[in-house]
């Protein structure tokens, strides 16, 4: 039966350059409005405010004492996602929050202690792994077809942020890198198949240490890489399943496979867990060809286009959680994907397998989705 879905008032912290692949995203549900936009630099939130027809604009400390917000959607750089998060959240706000849940283990335990202690919710980013595509492998995991998993490899090529982002300094310094950057799509991915992650066996290093960047709209020349662009990894879940990773800004061309989860009836193969939707592949032992799995949600966006980039399904699974719904994309299950990626630099530091702290549920699957305008 479908629950009564009641109205949400957003107001978004950080008129980046997401912010508008946010703003397109959620108003494709029509139980979420964008109200106010707020930001350090108040010309950006004014002009993103007159640009996409959003009522109010301000700072910070203006969305959190605005009696209207009801969910703070928090789209500011790694580095900032504790504090402010911490903020709206003792201002009473809900809180969605981009990827990473914070720069550091560390500081994500003390969001997770403010979150605890708040009556308010607390979701994160990734949101793509609640798409058709994740959700179509964890069901063909549920329902056998590959029999018991074994193993996974996970691999994250090259995002080349200095040729397309204005201001690619988050990439390279706390909080970013591929492991923290694009790791967490995987490890969502990895997390909502298999399960939590028991052990991290992991080798990092530096590849190049400057990088030129060549964005059109460019605020900066040159970035200095600060964390580790090349990681790999091998993680051992709690079930035994065990993953090969391979996490780098380094490798510029590859002919590696995304992610493939392999059990002892047969292969699938996933899409770019960085986008909602794609062919879920499955190969069963004496099969010919791979066949494209019938996805178990109706899909964002067209595959292949733009909408595929857009952001919201995270922050319509954090309203639909206000609304009594389960809540999957969790601050538990963030928590735990970001420990298993921090682990990779505590494992090569002090050159041993680490055992991680948290754990988490595998989120409710889903096998229908929320209605889109
Ligand atoms: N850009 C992408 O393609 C992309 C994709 C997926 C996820 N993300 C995530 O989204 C977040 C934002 O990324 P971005 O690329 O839009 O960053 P950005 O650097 O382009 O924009 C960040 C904005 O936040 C503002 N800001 C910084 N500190 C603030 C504070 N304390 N209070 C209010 N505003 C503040 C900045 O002025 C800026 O306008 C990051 O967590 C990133 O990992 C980005």
């Amino acid at each position: 039966m479908d629950r009564q879905r009641t109205r949400h008032r957003i107001g978004i912290l950080g008129a980046g350059n997401i912010f508008g692949r946010y703003v397109e995203g959620l108003r494709t549900f029509p139980e979420l409005e964008v109200v106010r936009v707020a930001d350090v630099d108040t010309a950006r939130a004014r002009q993103a405010a007159t640009e996409y027809g959003i009522p109010a604009w301000s700072d910070a400390d203006e969305l959190l004492h605005d009696d209207t917000v009801e969910i703070v959607v928090n789209i500011t750089p790694p580095q900032f996602h504790a504090k402010t998060v911490i903020a709206a959240l003792e201002a009473g706000k809900n809180v969605y929050v981009e990827k990473p849940l914070a720069a550091t283990v560390e500081e994500a335990r003390e969001v997770l202690a403010a979150a605890a202690s708040s009556t308010a919710l607390l979701g994160s980013a990734p949101d793509t792994f609640l798409g058709s595509a994740v959700q179509t492998a964890r069901h063909a995991i549920d329902t056998g077809r590959i029999g018991e998993v074994v193993g996974a490899t996970a691999f994250v090529r090259s995002s080349r942020a200095e040729t397309w982002h204005p201001d690619p300094r988050a990439f390279y310094g706390p909080g970013g890198g591929p492991v923290l950057d694009m790791g967490p799509y995987y490890l969502a991915a990895l997390v909502n198949c298999l399960g939590p992650v028991a052990q991290v066996s992991a080798a990092t290093r530096i590849g190049a240490r400057t990088r030129t960047v060549t964005s059109p709209d460019r605020v900066v020349d040159e970035v200095t890489v600060e964390v580790p662009t090349h990681a790999s990894a091998t993680l051992t879940f709690a079930s035994g399943a065990i993953a090969t990773t391979l996490m780098s800004f380094d490798v510029w061309d590859t002919e590696l496979p995304r992610i493939e989860i392999y059990g002892t009836e047969g292969t699938l193969s996933l899409p770019n867990p960085n986008f909602f939707d794609g062919d879920v592949r499955l190969k069963r032992h004496g099969d010919d060809e791979w066949q494209v799995l019938t996805p178990v949600t109706e899909l964002f966006g067209a595959v292949g286009t733009p909408e595929q980039h857009r952001r919201g399904l995270g922050v319509q699974d954090l309203a639909d959680a206000l609304d009594g719904g389960p809540h999957r994309a969790n601050p538990e299950f963030a928590f735990h994907t970001l420990e298993v990626l921090a682990s990779f630099e505590t494992s090569q530091r002090e050159k041993r397998f680490v055992s991680l702290e948290s754990s988490c549920e595998r989120p409710e699957p889903r096998t229908a989705a929320p209605a889109h305008r």
